[in-house]
């Protein structure tokens, strides 16, 4: 990966991963509605999805720029741990799924020791790199959950049941932790041995998707391991 030196160069390098798929989109420094202590690079607020080409809808549908939004759970978790820093302070904290990274960086502005970001798409790990920089904060990435050795407290995660393949990781987390913190807009039945409710917040996935009512319904779940 290249060294970025600036917020314009990381904009950039941003908005060339967007143009892979989407001609005229690009990456923006955009404040959080929730979380404005946080900058992120997002796509830009005023894009327009209504003249996609075919070839362009296509694109989107085989490769979800999902790091390119800050998804309504990810506001929420991030809001959650900046109100309740005692839950991360001094701790190894993991977010799987990152996205744009913003639950780790929140993690590491909230007094986390050691924030390690974890997402399969390396434009997701890109963005969550520059984000940290424009957030000044330090990040460890890594594209596997398996391959990190180092002990962790804490695992979050959030909007990352979409893929319901991925209710297979939760009891796998508290294997791997002692506790869980877990986000989710997406799952209303949900129930899992050793996750317990902890509230609903109403947010939105930024920049504004224009999403069902239902998908800004955040639920909160804190997994505890034994
Ligand atoms: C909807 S986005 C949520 C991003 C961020 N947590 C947020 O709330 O804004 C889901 C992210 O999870 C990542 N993801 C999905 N399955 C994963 C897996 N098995 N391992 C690591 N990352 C995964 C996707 O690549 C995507 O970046």
């Amino acid at each position: 990966m290249t060294l970025l030196a600036t917020p314009h160069s990381a904009a950039a390098e941003l908005t060339a991963c967007l143009r892979r798929v989407l001609r005229s989109a690009r990456a923006e420094r955009s404040s959080l509605p929730e979380v404005p202590e946080l900058e992120l690079f997002l796509l830009n607020g005023d894009f327009s999805n209504a003249e996609l080409t075919p070839e362009e809808t296509r694109a989107v549908l085989e490769y979800p720029a999902y790091w390119a939004f800050c998804w309504a759970s990810g506001q929420v978790l991030a809001r959650y741990l900046l109100d309740h820093p005692e839950l991360v302070a001094g701790r190894r904290v993991l977010d799987f799924g990152c996205g744009s990274g913003v639950a780790a960086i929140a993690a590491a502005k909230a007094g986390a020791a050691q924030v390690i970001a974890c997402d399969l798409d390396p434009d997701a790990l890109l963005a969550t790199r520059c984000n940290a920089a424009l957030n000044g904060v330090r990040l460890e990435l890594v594209d596997d959950f398996e391959t990190v050795r180092t002990p962790v407290d804490l695992i979050l995660a959030a909007d990352v049941l979409y893929d319901r393949s991925n209710l297979h990781w939760l009891p796998r987390f508290l294997e791997r932790a002692p506790e869980v913190l877990l986000a989710d807009s997406r799952v209303k039945d949900f129930s899992a041995p050793g996750y317990h409710w902890i509230g609903r917040y109403r947010s939105t996935t930024w920049p504004d998707l224009d999403e069902h009512d239902d998908f800004r319904q955040v639920n909160l779940y804190r997994g505890q391991a034994g």
